[in-house]
């Protein structure tokens, strides 16, 4: 395990706790992601002391150069410092028990296995010595190396403890498996669906913080049929959860819109590592249940979930804590946009259709076209193929108009102000709807986009309604 420890700031550690006669170890996700191969821009790294870390913390620091400052948590006994691409903390080993209606433990001095105990899995529990005569010695008292070659993630203690005690290593367990790709074993899983109603004790951003890592994993879809299986889902996120299984009347079924939505979500993850695009494909149809009808000559329809999705999706996003503002009007944009590029190859693609649908998406065009050629998801490969041409040729034709008209981020060639001032009018009505037909003449291809035609559009409007210019009043 030697070649965990390849760098010189875990032989300053090891001669400061070899001079004052202390047990210490690394431990925990570092330990894991090295014997992993996983890579990390920044590299976190838990060295345990058995006794008091913060003395040691303070030392290591001052033997380094250049010194770094070093945070002091003294309510937790634990010290950090940032040292080139590394976060090094420092924690006295520790015994805990929790009370049930808390995730804060009390707290007392342990020895390095009852540290390892009470952490949330045996693969997070695996230590190495940095005391000198044990440097480099590996201590696994839970087999964590054989649960990660076997790809399993199994918790120390009963999994009951552990997830009673610290309910949201709930939600690390299922981003853990999802990022690593590990299975839960049967007793994680089953005592995950027992304590799920634990979550409840939990913020809801260390929830979040835990579902934004598994929407940012390689195949999201793993950490929702996981949450799902275990009874998180329809606690944490009921409006997905809904959105489960397939109605049959007359013969006709529709699709199954959560089985759908994580091929969807898996597609454009394949695409992108844009978090809020991964919301944007989660959520685009998730007013379908609220909308659905059977229509007898039709099947099944689902009129207007895109506008009535958009809505939802501030609400969802305040539930879970999530940024609001510009987060929210973007992926609640793309799930409102989500059917135009393909009304454009259903119905007929006229100038004026790709035209509105530049105008509406500006700058969030390409990702809305990622998001429709993510949302093809026919069991028919030849079916797939002819979508994604019909977008190839959507695509082609958005930029011809886009070269010619320039219509992204379209600004009135003629504001308000000017109709105002033109016309001598005051704020009105009638300043709106020049202003409307003006872009609309724009749009439609009436018109260049140009200040010239569009001031002659105004001029010819003004005369319809009966406005004459205030020059010549
Ligand atoms: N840990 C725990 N229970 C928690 C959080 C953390 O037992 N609820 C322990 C685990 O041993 C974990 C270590 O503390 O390995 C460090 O936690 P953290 O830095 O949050 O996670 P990592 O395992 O390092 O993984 P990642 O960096 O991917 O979050």
């Amino acid at each position: 395990m030697k070649k965990c420890l390849d760098h010189p700031v875990f032989r300053v550690i090891s001669d400061i706790v070899t001079r004052r006669d202390v047990s210490a170890y690394v431990i925990g996700g570092f330990v894991r992601d090295c014997i992993l191969g996983r890579d990390h821009s920044i590299q976190d790294i838990d060295i345990l002391i058995v006794g008091k870390g913060i003395e040691i913390a303070r030392e290591v620091a001052s033997s380094l150069i250049p010194k770094p400052k070093v945070s002091i948590f003294k309510r937790f006994g634990t010290a950090m410092f940032r040292y080139g691409d590394m976060e090094i903390d420092f924690v006295g080993a520790r015994k805990e028990s929790y009370s049930p209606d808390s995730r804060k433990p009390a707290v007392e001095e342990g020895t390095l296995e009852d540290d390892q105990r009470r952490r949330d899995f045996t693969v997070n529990a695996m230590a190495i010595s940095l005391k000198r005569e044990s440097y480099g010695a590996f201590i696994d008292p839970f087999n964590g190396l054989k649960d990660l070659q076997d790809r399993i993630l199994r918790t120390p203690l009963d999994p009951d403890v552990t997830f009673s005690d610290d309910p949201l290593r709930m939600m690390r367990a299922i981003r853990f498996a999802t990022e690593l790709d590990f299975q839960l074993s049967t007793e994680v899983e089953e005592g995950i669906r027992k304590n799920r109603d634990r979550i409840s004790i939990v913020s809801m951003e260390r929830i979040t913080t835990e579902l934004n890592k598994i929407m940012m994993a390689d195949t999201p879809s793993r950490g929702f049929l996981l949450m799902d299986k275990t009874g998180l889902l329809a606690i944490i996120l009921p409006e997905v959860y809904t959105l489960k299984g397939v109605e049959t009347r007359e013969g006709k079924s529709h699709k199954d819109v959560f089985l759908h939505t994580l091929q969807v979500l898996d597609n454009i993850s394949r695409k992108s590592d844009n978090l809020w695009l991964r919301w944007a494909a989660l959520l685009h149809d998730i007013a379908k249940p609220a909308t659905k009808k059977f229509m007898p000559d039709h099947g099944w329809t689902f009129h207007g979930h895109e506008f009535l999705g958009s809505r939802m999706v501030p609400r969802i996003f305040r539930n879970l804590k999530l940024p609001l503002h510009e987060r929210t009007n973007y992926v609640s944009k793309l799930v409102a946009l989500h059917l135009r590029p393909i009304a454009l190859v259903t119905e007929q693609i006229t100038d004026s259709a790709l035209r509105r649908l530049i105008f509406d998406a500006g700058d969030d065009l390409e990702d809305l076209m990622t998001l429709c050629e993510a949302d093809i998801t026919s069991r028919n490969p030849g079916k797939v193929r002819k979508h994604l041409n019909n977008f190839k040729f959507v695509r082609l034709k958005l930029k011809e108009i886009e070269d010619k008209d320039a219509i992204r981020n379209f600004q009135p060639p003629v504001s308000g102000e000017e109709i105002m001032k033109i016309f001598g009018i005051p704020p009105s009505k009638t300043v709106g709807i020049i202003k409307e037909a003006i872009k609309d003449a724009i749009l439609d291809g009436k018109i260049h986009n140009s200040r010239e035609e569009a001031l002659r559009l105004m001029y010819k409007l003004g005369e319809e309604i009966g406005l004459k210019p205030a020059d010549q009043k």
